[in-house]
């Protein structure tokens, strides 16, 4: 289980614990229903899990607001369950990563009690108070549709306070010594417990700076290495992933020299990959990869399709979130602060040969993929619920009311089972996938086993390679004698390349194993509408 540089490999799957499986009957999924499905993730080729907030919540945002960072939420089950877990899951060779949320609290969290209710409480100063609402008004709001300011009034206090995501998220006061270290503590009592690391939520934005947009401030960065050296005194081999939702070249001073995080999220390319198949055009991710700065030789960026938010075009020009808008979310329900809350086969009009190519894309552009539960067998979303639930409905295990998820009767599910003709459990499951082996899941599947045998994908320097083709992505992955030449046709219509670089011998393509043989040192392809290729 321990080589140092696992994440480098690794394939990564995104856990909404509510939504997986529930053990008990109560209509919400919980830490023993995610034990029992280890062996779905194991069959899948997962590698790591990552779990979100399991913390004391009054849930106002899902879990990120944590009211106990040293307990679980009830309704997910208890310390002994999260031990069971984690050694079901290492017993498989899945490591779990877990959110620490770092920026903020729950307003019920005791340590805001204490700070609003006195001021010459030890604890006012774990919060950022102020008389005024006119300090930093550089930093921008994040959740746009439902904050007016990042500063509120508290009535109790007499005084504003600090936050950059819902009211109910008070900042926490990293110029305060005392907050630094309890978050170092927190996270050692989790490490202590055998997780595998953290998927650090909102970490921009830790520190306040007059004059600035208070985030990716040298403060916050000289913090999170303290984080990281005191994971790497005291538990080696565990990570720390970074969410900065950010421009490459602002992300990567994260990776510092290699001692800040062992891994970031790609935020940019991520909209790149859907411009780039609704245009049947690579250049937008030719571009932002070409904006992208190396990074030390143990870190890793984690790419994604989707996760549990709405698919973020904060890294994006106005322009273009115009035009991803329009081209992805035509009703304004789909649409959600500077984003899309829909899911990856509805955004794809539920086309498996998109789907697929997405997915190739995912697996064979560099850094370590991670898929969201649900988005393996495609399903659907339902923008008719607020906020982001729409994208965070019950897994759909196998046809039923219930999905396979709960056995609670229908009404007290924590959310309605997607009931569309189209992504009904009776259409999308994991049942009948599984059964089907030319299922949208066994192709996934096979994908990851393919790319599990090949370091390449994991390792291999970038480069992209001119096929003479502009609805064509092509770019090759090298590391040590292996060199995979990916090929994407990111249009529906056929298209033909043909190769600059002379090709040495012929190429195989690692997923059906087909030859492409050069004549007169020249290569030439043609590809079928959305049709890629892996070629050794
Ligand atoms: C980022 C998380 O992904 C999101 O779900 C959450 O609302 C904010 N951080 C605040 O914690």
């Amino acid at each position: 289980m321990n080589q140092a540089l696992w994440y480098k490999d690794a394939v990564f799957y995104q856990v909404y614990p509510r939504a997986f499986q529930d053990s008990n009957g109560d209509g919400h999924g919980d830490l023993r229903g995610l034990t029992r499905r280890l062996d779905y993730l194991r069959d899948l080729g997962v590698d790591c899990v990552w779990l979100m907030p399991i913390y004391v919540s009054p849930l106002k945002d899902d879990g990120y607001d944590i009211a106990d960072f040293y307990n679980i939420a009830e309704t997910f089950g208890t310390l002994e369950d999260f031990k069971a877990l984690i050694e079901a899951a290492h017993q498989r060779d899945i490591r779990i990563i877990m959110d620490l949320v770092l920026n903020h609290t729950s307003d019920q969290h005791p340590w805001f009690r204490a700070s609003r209710a006195e001021r010459d409480s030890p604890y006012r100063d774990y919060y950022v108070w102020s008389d005024t609402d006119q300090k930093y008004k550089d930093a921008r709001i994040i959740f746009v549709d439902t904050e007016p300011s990042n500063w509120t009034w508290d009535e109790t206090a007499g005084q504003y306070y600090w936050h950059r995501f819902y009211a109910s998220q008070p900042d926490l006061n990293y110029d305060n010594p005392r907050v630094q270290e309890e978050m170092l503590q927190v996270a050692g009592f989790w490490l202590e417990l055998g997780i595998d690391g953290f998927r650090a939520d909102a970490v921009p934005y830790l520190f306040e700076r007059e004059g600035t947009s208070c985030e990716n401030l040298p403060e916050t960065h000289a913090y999170l290495r303290k984080l990281r050296a005191f994971i790497e005194d005291h538990y080696p081999g565990r990570i720390l992933l970074c969410e900065a939702n950010q421009w490459p070249e602002d992300v990567r001073p994260y990776f510092g020299d290699g001692d800040e995080f062992h891994m970031g999220f790609h935020f940019p390319i991520m909209p790149r990959i859907y411009m780039a198949i609704k245009k049947g055009r690579a250049q937008d991710m030719v571009e932002i990869l070409r904006r992208t700065p190396p990074i030390p030789e143990n870190c890793q960026w984690c790419i994604f399709l989707r996760n549990h938010d709405e698919l973020t075009l904060e890294m994006v020009t106005e322009q273009e979130r115009q035009w991803m808008w329009e081209n992805y979310a035509p009703e304004p329900r789909m649409r959600l602060n500077l984003g899309i809350r829909r899911r990856l086969a509805p955004l794809l009009d539920n086309d498996e040969r998109k789907i697929r190519l997405a997915y190739s894309l995912l697996f064979t552009l560099p850094g370590s993929p991670i898929l969201y539960y649900g988005d393996e067998i495609g399903m659907g979303d339902n923008i008719w619920l607020d906020d982001r639930n729409g994208v965070r409905t019950p897994m759909q295990w196998e046809a039923g009311a219930g999905a396979g998820f709960s056995e609670a009767p229908i009404h007290s599910l924590y959310a309605p089972v997607i009931d569309s003709d189209l992504y009904s459990p009776a259409r999308v499951n994991v049942k009948s996938q599984r059964a089907d082996p030319h299922s949208m899941w066994n192709v996934i599947r096979r994908m990851i086993a393919i790319r599990k045998q090949h370091r390449v994908f994991g390792w291999g320097k970038f480069e992209w390679i001119d096929v003479r083709n502009d609805a064509v992505a092509a770019f090759q992955r090298t590391h040590e004698n292996e060199t995979v030449l990916a090929i994407h046709n990111l249009s529906g219509a056929g298209q033909k390349i043909s190769s600059v670089k002379k090709p040495v011998s012929s190429l195989t393509d690692l997923l059906t194993q087909k030859q492409f043989v050069p004549t007169n040192g020249n290569l030439e392809i043609e590809l079928m509408p959305y049709q890629y290729l892996w070629l050794k």
